[in-house]
């Protein structure tokens, strides 16, 4: 966690100098408040390292703006609201928001020929509602939940007789705005298996871009949404919360699992990414694979 100064106020900290039209680096004591500022706001942990990229990404901002330095930048920055198009804009420079359809193809593969499949099993033995709700958690620009309603419309027969409810969050405006497009360039689509392309996918005229079917979309429902916060939703039968956790150190991290925790169902799952370090924040769910862990029941 970037420790806490009173650098947030600007008062002490020098202006950044102009070299041939281009401004210096941020001083460690900007880089400090700019770090606490995204830290309070976000939940993520840019480490001091992260100075010189910190810097590129911000004369971005000021070319953007017209604002002169990294101080009135920053001063700039404290005032806006998260839907602030600003704040968003300055959030999408420090964020990755690197996505594709079918990321981790086993996890999907999992999904279609073995969770889905148990799943309309247990309800129809059980008797249940047919009903089916998931959340991609940190969804980007929508691509798992694209994945996610692509799989549920090719595993689950007579699909149209269930309520499917999928449900795409992030902390950024402008992916969940991409997100309800639904359209997708080539390199985002070139693991979904050819056969759910043609069937669940149209090609735009004259462009290589996707565009997910009606009948897909309509599964799906974006909103903004900061994981740091609880989100107001009934809980789910599955959870994708996958590379996004990276950016968070350990206390955000904890916070943010509790989140999420709350959200799964009992007997309900929760997805992370391969590698994500989790299985410490999660003991009180049953560990089924290094990614794939279950709320007992
Ligand atoms: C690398 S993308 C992961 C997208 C998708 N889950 C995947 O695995 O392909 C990380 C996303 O996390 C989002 N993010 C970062 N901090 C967040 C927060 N505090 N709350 C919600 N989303 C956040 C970013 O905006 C970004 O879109």
């Amino acid at each position: 966690m970037p420790t806490t100064t009173s650098s947030s106020s600007w008062s002490d900290v020098p202006l950044p100098v102009s070299v041939g039209g281009h401004l210096e680096q941020v001083s460690d004591a900007q880089m400090q408040a700019y770090a606490d500022l995204i830290y309070r706001r976000t939940g993520i942990h840019v480490s001091p390292q992260k100075k010189t990229l910190l810097s590129n990404r911000l004369r971005r901002r000021l070319r953007n703006t017209g604002i002169e330095s990294f101080e009135d930048y920053f001063k700039h920055l404290k005032k806006l609201s998260p839907s602030d198009p600003e704040w968003d804009a300055f959030l999408q420079e420090i964020t990755t928001h690197e996505t594709y359809l079918f990321r981790d193809e086993a996890q999907w593969d999992w999904f279609r020929k073995s969770f889905l499949p148990d799943f309309v099993s247990h309800v129809q033995d059980a008797h249940l509602p047919k009903r089916l709700r998931v959340w991609s958690a940190a969804c980007s620009t929508g691509d798992e939940a694209i994945t996610v309603a692509a799989c549920v419309a090719s595993a689950i027969p007579n699909v149209s007789a269930w309520k499917i409810e999928i449900v795409g969050t992030d902390i950024g405006v402008g992916a969940v705005e991409q997100a309800r497009s639904a359209v997708f360039g080539e390199r985002a689509m070139r693991l979904v298996p050819k056969d759910l392309q043609q069937k669940y996918f149209q090609m735009a005229k004259d462009a290589k871009i996707w565009q997910a079917k009606p009948e897909i979309k309509a599964m799906t429902t974006f909103r903004q949404h900061n994981l740091m916060e609880p989100l107001r939703e009934r809980p789910f039968d599955i959870t994708f919360l996958k590379n996004v956790l990276i950016y968070f150190d350990a206390t955000s991290k904890r916070k943010v699992l509790d989140n999420v925790k709350a959200l799964v169902a009992p007997g309900g799952l929760l997805v992370a990414g391969a590698a994500e370090g989790v299985s410490d924040l999660l003991k009180d769910f049953v560990r089924i694979q290094p990614w794939l862990y279950q709320r007992p029941e």
